[in-house]
């Protein structure tokens, strides 16, 4: 059985202070749960103070990014290994943001996937197809061509720390979320592409989920799907209330 993943990703929100007062509000009003794995993504400069925040709670942390290098002359960037030193259990690594204002392209991302997995850190590898693709019925290409290069050369062991987020870009920040069924399908197809890079057993474990417009009138419509094991959740996230409601869906 999958273990649900909800996770929160911050973008470019929240000072230190910020940072740790949402945290502060998410830890009191999910203390309860258990029986679903619960992470947010803070900016880089708020990583170590939420980190501090988090210990002894039931919620993980992630980075927005990394660069496939554990040290040297790479002006700005960010290693795995002081990801994790930092107190980070995930990266969220290939959002569209950063495929589409940054030109990040699959090898690059598969760099990092891999460099997390060398690190022993969870990498939430997100994916997902652009309105044109969709309405020229390019999503199966493009889902195919982003997992199978994506997941290049990872190790099958190292599957059970990836999470994949499928977020439609159509569905990122407008609030028209992708219909249950539309989301569903391209669950389902994503799990039979890495039952095929993979054999079944490790499809079957590795959790797919959902990101794009999650609220909490419907996350639990989502959720209830087969294949969705959970949320990547924007907007939605820098709220107390909606991100805790989301966390608890039914
Ligand atoms: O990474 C999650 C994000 O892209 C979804 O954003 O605001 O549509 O929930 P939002």
């Amino acid at each position: 059985m999958r273990k649900p993943f909800i996770a929160g990703n911050w973008k470019l929100h929240n000072t230190v202070r910020e940072s740790l007062e949402l945290i502060e509000a998410l830890k009191t009003s999910v203390k309860d749960v258990t029986d679903r794995e619960i992470v947010v993504a803070p900016v880089f400069t708020a990583l170590a103070s939420v980190s501090r925040a988090l210990q002894g709670s039931n919620i993980s942390l992630a980075a927005q990014n990394c660069y496939p290098a554990q040290t040297g002359a790479f002006t700005g960037e960010v290693s795995p290994s002081l990801l994790k030193d930092a107190g980070c259990d995930y990266v969220i690594v290939g959002h569209s943001e950063r495929r589409q204002l940054l030109g990040e392209t699959d090898p690059f991302i598969n760099a990092k996937i891999r460099a997390l997995a060398g690190e022993g850190l969870g990498a939430i590898f997100c994916i997902g197809e652009t309105l044109d693709e969709r309405e020229t019925d390019q999503t199966l290409d493009v889902l195919h061509t982003q997992v199978t290069a994506g997941l290049k050369e990872v190790p099958a062991e190292a599957m059970a720390r990836i999470v994949v987020a499928y977020e439609p870009i159509w569905a990122i920040g407008t609030g028209r979320t992708a219909s249950e069924d539309q989301a569903e399908d391209a669950h389902a197809f994503i799990r039979g592409l890495l039952q095929g890079l993979f054999g079944l057993s490790v499809a079957q474990e590795v959790r797919i989920i959902y990101g794009g417009s999650v609220k909490p009138d419907n996350v639990d419509g989502l959720m209830a799907q087969e294949d969705i094991d959970g949320c990547l959740v924007g907007g939605a996230s820098l709220k107390a209330a909606d991100f805790s409601r989301i966390v608890q869906f039914a």
